[in-house]
Parts: C-alpha cells; structure tokens; sequence
C-alpha cells in the first residue's frame, strides 16, 4: 500500500485537485486498492470548508466529483501516517517541514519533481485559472504514478 498526502497552503484549490486527480488516474488503471490518497494544507485557514467552486467545477468537466472533501490542516502526525508527502510549491515545503520537524525519511517532495521539473504549481486562489493549475497537476500525477511503476511499486 502506498499512502500519499497532497498538501498545499488552504486545501480548497490544488491539493484538493491532486488527490481527485490522482484518485481517478489509479481507479482507472485499476490500481485504486494499492493507494491510499488524501490532501491537507500547511494552514487551518479554510478547515472545515468544502472544495473551492474553481476545482470543483474544473473537475466536473473532467467527470470527477470532489463530494465530500472538507478542507483539513496537515498535522505532524501525517508523517508516520503517509509514504509520501508532497506539495504544490516551495512554500507549502518550508511550512510541511516546519510542521514536523525534520524530513528525516525524505518523504516531502514537490509535485513537479516527478515530472522533471523544478517549478511550482501556481495558486488559482490568487491567479483564477484552475485550466492552467488543472493541466500542471495532471502532468505531476501522471509523473507520480510512472516513478511507482517503474519502481514496481504498483
Ligand atoms: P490552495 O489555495 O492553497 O491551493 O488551497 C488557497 C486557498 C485559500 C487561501 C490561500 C490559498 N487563503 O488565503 O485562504
């Protein structure tokens, strides 16, 4: 099983969109059973709201539901609980880092990476387009789930 927290700043935009994203990639290459995936955010800003309207609806186009996702602060506690914790841009790093301590097991990771790229993933809370947000999350899911494959670890 390989568990893996999505973290961005709110939890209502982009972590939000990787999980559903990355959801519906595994579901429909028939590896749902092998994952197990939520999202978090480094702030409590936002916990307890649902998906903000911009996924939401981005990723209805696509056929997937965001249902029942309320926004949730990452806790120092998801570093035991996940094999991966990866974030949308540099800062959500320096704050995953600041939650829990150290990385000492080298498991917080920004979502590009796996997709041969240093750059972030803009915020669509600032920029208002999920269309470019949307195809940047799919590139990194895509690379995340190839960096399993080709590990044999799914
Ligand atoms: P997210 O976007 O980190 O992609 O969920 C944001 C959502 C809310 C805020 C900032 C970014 N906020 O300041 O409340």
């Amino acid at each position: 099983m390989i568990k893996i927290l999505f973290v961005c700043l709110g939890n209502i935009c982009r972590s939000p969109m990787a999980e559903f994203v990355f959801k519906d990639m595994v579901k429909k290459e028939g590896l749902a059973d092998e994952f197990i995936i939520e999202s978090a955010g480094t702030s409590s800003e936002e916990s307890g709201n649902p998906v903000h309207y911009g996924t939401k609806n981005r990723l209805l186009r696509e056929g997937i539901s965001v249902d029942g996702k309320y926004a949730r602060k990452m806790t120092k506690s998801d570093y035991g609980k996940f094999d991966y914790l990866i974030g949308m841009e540099s800062s959500n790093i320096r704050n995953m880092t600041r939650i829990v301590g150290t990385d000492s097991e080298h498991k917080i990771k920004k979502l590009l990476e796996f997709a041969g790229s240093d750059k972030d993933i803009s915020d669509p809370w600032y920029t208002c387009n999920f269309d470019d947000t949307y195809s940047d999350i799919c590139k990194g899911c895509k690379g995340l789930l190839e960096y399993f494959k080709m590990r044999g670890l799914c």
